[in-house]
């Protein structure tokens, strides 16, 4: 018999049923609270609440856990690619040999954009951050892409589209706020061969590929692929709730991601450790400014909704950056104060009794710039990466049997009615 808690209520008495997830998680289903008590729950920031039932991806943030459709994160850093995790996280199974040759060739026949999308870079301003940009052109992907829906089949060509061309119009981007000619994608390349090239390669100078800096690249994206229902991830649920198409929604997901206390994190790491590199911040400083309440300062990179240990994508990316500074022989600075940080938060009662521990973007920072991604690019490497999870979660929601339009309550709290005021009696 499934459970069910007992919510009284002045004089009336509902039974609410539990759910109950395959990992043994459970909720207490209030779906019909208000209309049976007229009563509404309260729960600032969703921090209690969960949204809908998932199959895509599994974390226990006590336990350090974290698995896309059951397979550990672990295992698919270690041994997969990013092209393979992305079909996994949208069709929930890995692909067949068969299956990965017709993904890749997808990929490739979607990979140019319109060349008059190429116009839009010239119209924004010259320190027009690139998340803003990408969630703008993202969007405008539906003018020049205009039939997304029908059979499965063309529905998986307007997924392997947006993959495919994001990570196109990313590089673009960048070669044109740098005022170099733009590298379209080769036929030849990886999904992430291919990215690298688009961003580095010039006709002066060949673009010379290096498999660990490869590799490291596709291990940064695996470990950003999907992460439940984050704020971004939410965002975009709940702008495709309204069934607006697919293009929207994950331009608005882009919107989302751009927050410092979200994904615009990596570039905040990186900025904080420079200051400090600069010597317009210690390390100790930093530290006690983030744990005075009257300072908004917060040591970024640290701390995390769910994970109240150590984020197990940072012990990832952390040895990812070892091996891939070694292999380059680049002596970064910011990875010494990274690590000294580190030592000194992971010591101090402050962080302790909070459970603030490294989250993933701590030392993703590092492993990019040791690639050549510049600073302000972070956040947009950070969205490549998502944008399977984002795909898989809109298309989970599309396909939900209890879809419903994202509607959330409130209490009123403003004045109670009052009547209008000519301006001349003011
Ligand atoms: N430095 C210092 N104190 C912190 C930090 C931090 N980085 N993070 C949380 N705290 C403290 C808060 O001040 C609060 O203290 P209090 O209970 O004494 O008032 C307590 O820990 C709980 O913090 P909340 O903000 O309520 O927790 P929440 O779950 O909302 O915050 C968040 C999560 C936003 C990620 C937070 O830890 C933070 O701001 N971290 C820095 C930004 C960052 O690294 N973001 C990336 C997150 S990972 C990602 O999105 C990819």
């Amino acid at each position: 018999m499934s459970e069910t808690i007992t919510f009284t209520w002045k004089d009336r008495t509902i039974e609410l049923p539990v759910v109950e997830g395959t990992e043994g998680e459970k909720a207490i289903d209030i779906s019909k609270l208000r209309k049976e008590t007229g009563l509404i729950t309260m729960d600032p920031g969703f921090v209690n609440t969960g949204c809908c039932k998932s199959a895509i991806t599994f974390m226990d943030g006590e336990r350090g856990i974290l698995r896309y459709r059951g397979y550990p994160i672990e295992q698919l850093a270690e041994e997969s690619s990013f092209r393979e995790v992305a079909y996994l996280l949208i069709n929930g199974e890995l692909p067949t040999r068969k299956q990965i040759t017709r993904f890749s060739v997808l990929l490739n026949d979607h990979s140019l954009v319109h060349e008059d999308m190429r116009q839009f870079f010239g119209s924004f301003p010259m320190q027009s951050h690139p998340m803003g940009i990408l969630s703008s052109m993202v969007n405008a992907l539906k003018s020049f892409y205009p039939y997304l829906a029908g059979t499965r089949e063309e529905i998986n060509t307007t997924v392997t589209r947006l993959i495919s061309k994001v990570r196109t119009l990313a590089a673009m981007s960048y070669k044109i706020s740098k005022g170099h000619t733009v590298v379209y994608p080769r036929p030849d390349l990886s999904y992430c061969e291919n990215f690298l090239n688009m961003m580095f390669d010039s006709p002066v100078r060949p673009y010379k590929m290096d498999h660990d800096v490869v590799n490291a690249l596709s291990v940064f994206l695996i470990l950003h692929a999907d992460h439940e229902q984050n704020c971004s991830t939410s965002a975009v649920r709940i702008v495709g709730s309204g069934r607006v198409n697919l293009y929207a929604s994950i331009s608005a997901g882009i919107a989302a991601l751009w927050g410092p206390l979200h994904g615009g994190a990596n570039q905040a790491v990186i900025e904080m450790l420079e200051k400090i590199d600069r010597r317009e911040l210690t390390i100790n400083d930093a530290v006690k400014k983030s744990k005075d309440k009257n300072d908004p300062f917060r040591l970024m990179g640290f701390g995390h909704r769910v994970y109240k240990t150590y984020d197990p994508r940072a012990k990832i990316m952390k040895k990812v950056c070892d091996r891939l500074l070694d292999k380059l022989h680049i002596n970064d600075p910011l990875l010494d104060i990274a690590q000294t940080l580190e030592d000194i938060a992971l010591n101090d009662d402050y962080f302790i009794s909070h459970n603030l521990y490294p989250n993933v973007d701590f030392y993703s920072g590092i492993v990019l710039r040791a690639i050549g991604i510049p600073t302000n690019m972070f956040t947009v490497m950070f969205a490549i990466g998502r944008l399977p999870g984002w795909i898989a979660q809109w298309k989970e929601s599309m396909e939900d049997p209890e879809w419903k339009l994202n509607r959330p309550r409130q209490i009123y709290t403003g004045p109670v009615k009052r009547d209008y005021i000519p301006l001349e009696n003011r």
